[in-house]
């Protein structure tokens, strides 16, 4: 600690210099780090750690409800990204609307980042013909270096500001709760963290939260759009034809 508070002080040492007009390297410039919507009375429901087997249920869900929702794909977690099924998924999710985000190849704790980064946003140039301009990463980790790399990818980094604890072990009553206690307050918006990989998150949870949502008047859209209508990808091209390299 008393390091880190040295290394603080030479920064900012550092940093008056530098406005004394002194030579400094230039700081390397960080990805915007959203954690919260900006549109007022929308929420937008963000879905984890897949394409899984839920996926197809969650989406028609929210279609029904006229909705979006956008989902956070790894290329090799619960699943690989390359399996036909979840090929498939990929292709249904992007179809329906959904914004696709890039959640890292295999979800690991800290990201060693290019290498991480670089082949789930392959797979769904691939897939899809899609190049995420979101990234959103495992468990919420960043650190300078990650926010370092997804601005040279041309990435901003999606966090959430409501969580429902699906992947922390809460009941499906818990997260349903976490919801309800969330829209008491009216906020102005929700960014809500899900994951596809729970059949409770998929099969309870979302119709609740979507009609607890809708009753409240919160439009039910993508982070992109919930930001104030940005980009959800840097570029898009037809889908590629498989080959035997796409594997996990
Ligand atoms: C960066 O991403 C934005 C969308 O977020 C896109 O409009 C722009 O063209 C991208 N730039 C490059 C160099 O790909
Ligand atoms: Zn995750």
């Amino acid at each position: 600690m008393k390091t880190f508070t040295a290394l603080l002080a030479l920064f900012s040492a550092a940093g008056a210099l530098a406005a004394g007009g002194a030579t400094s390297q230039p700081r390397a410039s960080l990805a915007t780090v959203y954690s919260s919507c900006v549109n007022n009375k929308q929420a937008a429901l963000t879905f984890d750690d897949g394409p899984y087997l839920w996926l197809n249920d969650i989406s028609k869900f929210l279609v029904a409800a006229g909705g979006k929702g956008t989902f956070c794909f790894n290329g090799n977690n619960w699943a690989c990204i390359y399996d036909t099924d979840s090929q498939n998924r990929v292709k249904y999710a992007y179809a329906h609307g959904h914004q696709l985000v890039s959640h890292t190849w295999s979800h690991p704790i800290s990201i060693p980042v290019h290498n991480e980064m670089w082949r789930i946003e392959q797979a769904l140039e691939r897939i899809v013909g899609v190049s995420p301009a979101f990234m959103r990463p495992p468990y919420g980790n960043y650190n300078n270096l990650v926010l370092e790399v997804a601005k040279q990818r041309n990435q901003s980094v999606i966090m959430w500001d409501l969580d429902t604890g699906d992947s922390l072990g809460a009941s499906v009553a818990q997260s349903e709760k976490v919801y309800s206690d969330a829209v008491a307050k009216n906020p102005r918006n929700i960014l809500a963290l899900n994951h596809e990989t729970y059949s409770g998150t998929a099969e309870t949870i979302v119709p609740y939260a979507i009609k607890l949502l809708q009753s409240k008047g919160y439009q039910l859209v993508t982070v992109a759009e919930c930001l104030g209508g940005l980009a959800p990808y840097q570029w898009t091209a037809p889908p590629q034809t498989p080959d035997p390299s796409w594997t996990c």
